[in-house]
């Protein structure tokens, strides 16, 4: 029995959501192109710009925090978090007290000020980074955008942008003149596979749990949910909800009944979070799939939403495509009937599915 006082935990911050690991395994590649595009600013000249795509929990966040850590102070960074930082002002607000150290005005200046005022006193390059920019509305985002990527022949300043989304199709969101000056390197984050999540998932028990707390079972188990769900994240979760789990019944070693106990309630947030990203026209899609009793072939499916909603044949596929990639829906081939029939199948529980619809 765990004493009142004793943990399985040697260390409980390595699963935090913004726990930054000293190795990001099996993001070499991603990790070298940024550095490369980073570097020119450690010669004081122009940086390259890089927008890094890829589906959720994929390191996007995490290869750009940990390549700015790396940075001397040669070099000013400026990290935005798109989402909570939502208006033009707040943007600039934190860009300027980064440069110039010392706090904004709440109001009574317009933000293009602030935005002067940031350019003439910077003396160093500018890496700055937009992390989940496809959260922020595409206007503000054009109108940041050009104003920075104009920068450097208006003030002579040497700025690299680099901009985070998981939304593939993000570039077509930008606007000409946007498009006309942002030249830009392209990292991709696929998914991690099953051996990869592996490999990640361990490096986190092995830091976080005393050792031997955490059964292979239980562990086996968290990969496999991990790697289905296609979310790293929901794998750290459930390593440390586990954990607490396997405390809390006075337990030394975590079991797979400590997995199985708390990933249910797990999953229905984590799929509430994916559910609440989509916009109107993929919900729509979501929603008709999961109301459905059976599988549908994908045709038939279209020609509803064609008929219904006017929906080009295009989209539709993007949609489904994506949803896909999120993992919500899988798709099976019918190699006995008629051609090659797309069915379009539920992979998740669809009330859960259903009732995130109803509730964001
Ligand atoms: N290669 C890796 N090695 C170790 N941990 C990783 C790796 N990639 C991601 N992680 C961990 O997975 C979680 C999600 O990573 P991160 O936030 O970087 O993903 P993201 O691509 O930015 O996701 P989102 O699109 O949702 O913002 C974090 O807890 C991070 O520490
Ligand atoms: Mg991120």
């Amino acid at each position: 029995m765990l004493g009142w006082d004793e943990t399985i935990f040697r260390s409980e911050e390595v699963f935090d959501p913004d726990f930054l690991p000293e190795v990001l395994l099996h993001r070499e590649q991603q990790l070298n192109q940024l550095t490369a595009n980073i570097m020119p600013a450690l010669r004081s000249s122009s940086p390259v710009h890089t927008l890094c795509l890829g589906p959720p929990a994929t390191g996007k966040t995490s290869t750009v925090r940990y390549v700015l850590s790396q940075l001397g102070d040669t070099v000013e960074r400026v990290y935005i978090r798109c989402p909570a930082l939502g208006t033009p002002y707040k943007i600039m607000s934190r860009v300027f007290e980064s440069v110039c150290r010392h706090q904004a005005p709440q109001a009574g200046i317009a933000y293009t000020k602030l935005f002067e005022k940031t350019m003439e006193k910077l003396d160093k390059p500018l890496i700055l980074v937009f992390d989940d920019v496809n959260f922020i509305s595409v206007d503000i985002v054009n109108e940041l955008l050009y104003l920075f990527l104009k920068a450097p022949e208006e003030y002579g300043v040497k700025l690299g942008i680099i901009a985070t989304a998981t939304d593939v199709k993000f570039p077509l969101a930008l606007s000409p003149e946007v498009g006309a000056v942002f030249h830009y390197s392209t990292v991709h984050y696929p998914l991690y596979g099953y051996e990869e999540m592996k490999d990640i998932l361990r490096w986190r028990v092995e830091r976080g749990f005393v050792e031997g707390a955490f059964s292979d079972e239980a562990f086996e188990r968290v990969v496999e949910l991990a790697s289905d769900s296609g979310d790293l994240r929901f794998g750290i979760y459930l390593l440390r909800a586990a954990g607490l789990n396997a405390e809390r019944r006075g337990s030394r070693r975590v079991e797979p009944q400590d997995v199985e106990a708390v990933y249910t309630g797990g999953a229905k947030v984590f799929l509430a979070k994916t559910v609440s990203a989509l916009n109107s026209d993929e919900r729509e899609v979501l929603k008709i799939v999961y109301l459905l009793d059976e599988e549908v072939a994908a045709g038939d499916l279209y020609r509803f939403f064609q008929k219904e909603v006017g929906m080009s044949y295009q989209r539709f596929y993007e949609i489904l495509n994506k949803l896909e990639r999120l993992r919500l829906v899988d798709f099976i081939f019918d190699k006995k009937g008629r051609g090659r029939t797309r069915y379009i199948y539920k992979r998740c529980d669809a009330d859960v599915v259903l009732e995130a619809l109803r509730e964001f």
